[in-house]
């Protein structure tokens, strides 16, 4: 954990071994020595079983069995090994809130009141319900309603609610038998994965578990309990949740969780396109944009906040990305993402890569809606493996049986090029990764102090590490305009890495889009006493 770096896989875009047009397990195995490579110690896999495809496989109607479009259980358990034989771990998505509408258990619960899996879902008689973005749910076959976690074919798996409404009997206690019992099933379905040789899960929407209005304090001793079991009995396993909220979920025993473009607002502030709504708020500035009109400090506070309150306890993730948000090269450049890499790569926490940011995928815009991907089609476009290759090296599939278009640019980036370019942002993304995994002072423990970080103005510089580590100066300057900044420490400080700075004594000048990493000398320690004697 001390030195985790995640890769993140979207199974169906990132390699495809059959020919089908879809990525699959094998697909991905032939490209792990790519990933060891990249000198990422883990990946996370989006939903690999057996799923409708309602919404991109987040919808499972089997929890134990690898959808056919992947490949097989022996797959995944061939994708553990030969990932292990490299130094990298698997983590899998556990969709822990909710099942597909075509799961054994929902059919039999919506069909048949005696059935064995009816109290596992949260049914509501006459009482209609609705989805996460306010959706009607049509009523089952046999006309009742029930709770959706996320959308109208996802009915929520029953854990409980924090203050059950008597009125409403399908609203139950978390310690009710028929919620204590999901729990177990969910216990089962982790061992089951964890026995093949998985090294732990993504925890999809980790806070809806238990519902309602109200603190979380029953949701975090639902986590906490499974926290205990892994620490037990699978000590070397990972829980990674999907809250938004790394107090909340650190507290609650994740190891690690992200800010995101929803939950808390530090990563809004800091990524995303301007007037974007991310979640549901307009943000008009970022300070990852060339403007200068972002400010720091709206990032900084909040991440401050969940960073001094979850030190030594767990991490902090901000990831360059994921599937469910734009690309962070939506609105920038090559260029642009060489800064904000510098920056992601030397802060605390655990860092985790988009697949296809190591080159800067672009967003693919006006892509029509696949598997209810909504806003979310163009940030999941296949990976750009070889330049001049039929789709660029994705698939051998002819280009109408493709997941998604590739990015159909001239100039598209891709691996091919950027291997064989010293210059590029996969060569830089590399070292990145490698400079944090050589200097303790640099990784996700080490300590993290903000130098200068001034509402609206520019760069923003931080100190990492202690004498012990080692200590490092970096400074960051997204804006196009100029900026210098005076630092004491930088006298004798050495650079590790630049782009477009310039120093002279303690003053540091940053070219418009720019950044430097340097390591600062040890405090001379006793000399001061020695002279003065
Ligand atoms: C996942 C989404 C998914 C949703 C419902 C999330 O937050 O990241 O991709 O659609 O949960 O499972």
């Amino acid at each position: 954990m001390h030195q985790a770096v995640f890769y993140q896989v979207y199974p169906q875009s990132f390699a495809d071994s059959n020919g089908d047009g879809i990525g699959d397990l094998p697909g991905l195995i032939s490209k792990l020595p790519y990933l060891k490579s990249l000198g990422v110690t883990a990946l996370w896999l989006n939903p690999i079983f057996e799923s409708p495809f309602g919404d991109a496989g987040y919808d499972i109607s089997d929890f134990r069995k690898v959808a056919a479009r992947y490949g097989t259980n022996e797959d995944a358990i061939r994708l553990f090994q030969e990932a292990h034989k490299l130094g990298l771990k698997v983590v899998l998505d556990l969709v822990a809130g909710h099942t597909s509408d075509e799961h054994p258990w929902f059919q039999s619960a919506a069909s048949d009141p005696k059935s064995p899996y009816r109290e596992h879902y949260i049914f509501t008689g006459d009482e209609p319900q609705q989805s996460m973005f306010g959706d009607s749910i049509p009523r089952t076959a046999q006309g009742e309603h029930f709770v959706a976690n996320f959308l109208p074919f996802q009915p929520a798996l029953r854990y409980g609610y924090k203050h059950p409404d008597p009125s409403k009997p399908w609203q139950l206690p978390p310690e009710h038998p028929a919620c204590l019992a999901v729990r177990v099933e969910l216990r089962d379905i982790m061992k089951f994965w964890l026995d093949l040789g998985c090294d732990g899960f993504r925890v999809d929407m980790a806070a809806s578990l238990i519902r309602g209005p109200g603190d979380n304090t029953i949701l975090a001793r639902l986590w906490q309990g499974f926290r205990s079991w892994f620490d037990r009995d699978y000590p070397e396993a990972v829980l990674v949740a999907e809250w938004g909220n790394p107090i909340e979920a650190i507290n609650a025993g994740f190891h690690i969780d992200f800010l995101l473009h929803f939950g808390e607002p530090a990563y809004t502030h800091l990524v995303g396109s301007p007037n974007e709504i991310i979640g549901n708020r307009r943000v008009p500035h970022v300070f990852f944009e060339r403007s200068g009109e972002g400010d720091i400090r709206l990032f900084l506070d909040n991440y401050l906040k969940h960073y001094s309150a979850t030190v030594g306890r767990g991490y902090i993730s901000l990831p360059t990305g994921n599937h469910d948000f734009q690309r962070p090269r939506r609105g920038r450049d090559l260029a642009d993402l060489r800064v904000l890499y510098a920056m992601l790569f030397t802060m605390p926490g655990t860092p985790f890569l988009y697949y296809g940011d190591e080159i800067g995928m672009r967003n693919i815009d006006g892509l029509p809606e696949k598997e209810g991907s909504m806003w979310r089609t163009g940030n999941r476009t296949p990976m750009q493996w070889e330049h001049g290759a039929p789709n660029l090296g994705f698939s051998t599939a002819p280009k109408k049986r493709l997941y998604l278009p590739v990015d159909p640019a001239k100039d598209a980036p891709t691996v091919s090029k950027q291997l064989a370019d010293k210059a590029s942002l996969l060569h830089l993304t590399r070292s990145l990764i490698a400079l944090r995994r050589k200097h303790p002072g640099l990784g996700n423990d080490a300590e993290f102090r903000p130098v200068f970080a001034q509402s609206g103005r520019y760069p923003f510089v931080y100190e990492r590490g202690t004498a012990a580590t080692g200590r490092f100066l970096i400074a960051i300057n997204p804006a196009a305009a100029p900026c210098v900044v005076d630092l004491p420490a930088l006298g004798q400080a050495r650079v590790l890495l630049a782009e477009g700075t310039k120093r002279a004594g303690t003053k540091l000048t940053l070219a418009g889009v720019s950044f430097a990493i340097f390591s600062l000398p040890e405090p001379a320690r006793g000399r001061a006493v020695s002279r003065a004697s």
